[in-house]
């Protein structure tokens, strides 16, 4: 293709996805199957790698995410970002209202204020000019952030472009990017099936996926946003708070929609209430109220202090902190069989909910909070179903407080349990444990995996409990008189259960591999694998060197997948699973090639065939052609003197191939 060819694909390229962008993110319905859309974005990212001078800055391509990098640059805001004071009860919020007044003369009459939840994210920039994105900083100290633009270009919400045809010279943009509730639990746990420490709070988990130099990890955080304040802008005035948020909410940018007006503090203190009720229920998590002086020129007037406007307060909510005593440490086996300390507490109500357990995470870190059986103990809720034991009031202590250890067996069935080298948590390695098996079934049967409708814990639990399952194989033998053992079980709801697992034999392959509970092997991964290797027995076959070449999968995720096929005990599953007659499909994509999702990397002289020819063999094999090599290469082919990607490819240890070496491998496809 030539470079003129090129430009115009990539032009139109760019418009379609961003119009499958908009249907997907904002309006909700996508005309694309994920498969269709991939296949335009892959062909857009080779078109970019191939002629790196036609990508532009706001291409949907830096969504992904690139390279890692070495540190983040400093960057000076034009503007410093301030902070805000907080205001803890009611009168403190009074008192602000009456500076306020006295600051500005007035002897009668209400403040018009903007009321604005408070987002428990990390406080960020974004700088458009002309309408392009083209910086993205943290607040840093302030006065200095860091260049996280290749970070923030992950967050769908945010706009690479203003879709308005005269955009200002100059625009900036304070908001709070954040990680809503549903993934950030995800993202706990699926940390700490890890044996990893979860995050305390969604701040946290958003704050470390924008400080990533990984930017690929951070766009598998689905990160959002809302803006909350202009920096210094050009070619545009505002002249209040509202009239700037929907300003920019008609520039496509997301602002919060639980914003209001509220004249005088009667109508801010009604907006608190109102707004700590629904708390609960908002999908992302909020720590109080931002009250605002909604007029520009008279939060001019009023101007800042050293570190905070005199225009806006805080109002914090009280936190979800409560005091209990630690009646025992328990331990507790999850679905990959990591055992975990669990804190059983005294009940106690933290906003609204009752509180009678509270995760430890694991052994080491219960060693380091030093908690003890008898403590007392400050347990905290933070965006969180399980709360977490915050820190220990030693204060409390009889000297009758008993530390607990970690158990030698597994406490659900005995067998023995140890500690995986590189991981901090303890497993029970006996693959029958009653406590690992009601989880592989669970995890099995759910939606995002071979989505058997109906079958939860409760069903689960009476299908163990009578005998019935002792494998995740099992379910395919199921009858409907076994089904009418169960407590209230009626005909039609034993029907609706055989055909709903009835139903999920045909599954795609990628939930296949992803119901398999395979430790580390997520969605994305279990998705990836099934394009790469087309059928199980591929994947079980598969060396660690092939997995290896499969983006996203590394050495330990490698290892995790060999050992897996090689038990035995799995493998006997999978063959019952076959026998049963569930047989998962490969999409049409999946069935592409034999290198669907691996890298291929050309350097140096090549004498045995034409580079363009060659990169043309790998993708009609499903691979994919790049121009520099990193972690997640599959493949180096060198030539003759090849340079600093081979030795860049060696100290990462990607696999280097000789011409001859990749003329074998791609044997059965027509020669170039
Ligand atoms: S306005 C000068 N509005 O709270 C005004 N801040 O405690 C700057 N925050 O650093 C901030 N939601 O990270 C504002 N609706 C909101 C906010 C908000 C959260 C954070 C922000 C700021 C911190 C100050």
């Amino acid at each position: 293709m030539n470079r003129e060819t090129a430009q115009d694909r990539i032009v139109k390229l760019v418009g379609e996805i961003e119009h499958h962008n908009r249907l997907y993110y904002q309006e909700d319905r996508p005309e694309l199957t994920d498969t269709e859309y991939d296949l335009l974005f892959r062909e857009l990212q080779e078109l970019e790698q191939r002629f790196p001078d036609l990508a532009t800055p706001e291409s949907p391509t830096g969504r992904v995410g690139g390279a890692p990098l070495e540190r983040f640059t400093p960057v000076r805001h034009r503007r410093p970002m301030l902070s805000l004071e907080n205001a803890l009860t009611e009168q403190d919020l009074l008192e602000f209202d009456e500076r306020i007044k006295r600051f500005l003369g007035m002897t009668s009459g209400e403040i018009e204020y903007v009321c604005e939840p408070k987002m428990d994210g990390l406080a960020v920039e974004l700088v458009y000019e002309r309408g392009i994105l083209s910086l993205a900083t943290t607040r840093g100290d302030g006065i200095t952030g860091e260049d996280v633009t290749r970070n923030l270009k992950t967050v769908r919400d945010i706009p690479l472009r203003l879709p308005t045809p005269d955009p200002p010279p100059l625009l900036e943009l304070r908001g709070e990017a954040y990680l809503p509730l549903a993934p950030f639990q995800r993202l706990n746990q699926e940390r700490e099936e890890n044996g990893e420490a979860p995050f305390a709070n969604p701040r946290n988990a958003a704050a470390g996926a924008i400080r990533q130099l990984d930017s690929r990890i951070t766009a598998r955080r689905p990160l959002a946003l809302f803006c909350y304040a202009p920096g210094e802008v050009e070619g545009q005035t505002f002249i209040s708070q509202t009239d700037f948020l929907t300003t920019v909410a008609g520039w496509g940018l997301p602002v919060n929609p639980l914003t209001r007006q509220a004249v005088g503090t009667a109508r801010v203190v009604e907006y608190f209430r109102e707004l700590g009720a629904t708390r609960e229920s908002l999908p992302y998590e909020i720590d109080g109220v931002v009250i605002k002086v909604n007029s520009y020129p008279l939060q001019e007037e009023l101007g800042e202090k050293a570190r905070s406007p005199r225009w806006a307060i805080a109002w914090k909510f009280p936190p979800r902190q409560a005091t209990t005593r630690v009646e025992a440490i328990v331990a507790s086996v999850g679905r990959t069989g990591v055992v975990t300390p669990v804190a059983n507490l005294k009940p106690v109500e933290l906003s609204g909910v009752t509180v009678s357990r509270a995760t430890l995470h694991n052994w080491e870190e219960l060693e380091k909070k030093d908690i003890r059986v008898g403590d007392t103990v400050i347990v905290e809720r933070a965006g969180d179903v399980i709360p977490a034991v915050v820190r220990v009031l030693t204060q409390h202590r009889t000297g009758s407080e008993k530390p607990a250890t970690p158990p030698q067996a597994c406490p659900e069935c005995g067998s023995e349990i140890a500690r995986i080298t590189g991981e901090v948590a303890l497993r029970c390695l006996n693959l029958s444990c009653p406590a690992q098996v009601r989880q592989s079934i669970i995890h099995f049967a759910s939606r995002t995996a071979m989505d058997i409708d109906g079958m939860g814990n409760r069903y689960v639990d009476q299908l163990l409990r009578l005998n019935l399952v002792g494998t995740v194989a099992d379910l395919y033998t199921l009858t409907r008189d076994d089904f009418m053992q169960f407590d209230r079980m009626g005909d039609k709801l034993a029907d609706n259960l055989l055909t709903a697992i009835q139903g999920s034999k045909e599954r795609e392959l990628g939930r296949f591999i992803y119901a398999l509970g395979i430790r580390h092997v997520g969605e994305q991964t279990a998705k990836l694998l099934a394009a790469a290797f087309g059928t199980v027995e591929n994947l079980s076959g598969a060396t660690e060197e092939e997995l290896l070449t499969v983006r996203e999968v590394g050495p330990q995720v490698a290892e995790s997948i060999r050992s897996f096929f090689e038990n035995p005990r799995n493998r006997e599953i999978i063959a019952r699973l076959r026998t049963a007659g569930v047989s998962p499909t490969a999409s049409e994509r999946q069935l592409g090639g034999r290198f669907t999702g691996v890298t291929f990397v050309f350097t140096g002289t090549l004498t045995r065939f034409n580079r363009e020819a060659a990169k043309e063999l790998v993708e009609q094999e499903g691979g994919h052609a790049a121009g520099s090599v990193s972690k997640k290469t599959g493949y180096l082919v060198a030539g003759d003197d090849a340079g600093s990607k081979l030795e860049k490819a060696r100290s990462l240890g990607v696999r280097v191939l000789s011409e001859e070496e990749f003329l074998t491998l791609m044997e059965g496809a027509e020669k170039p």
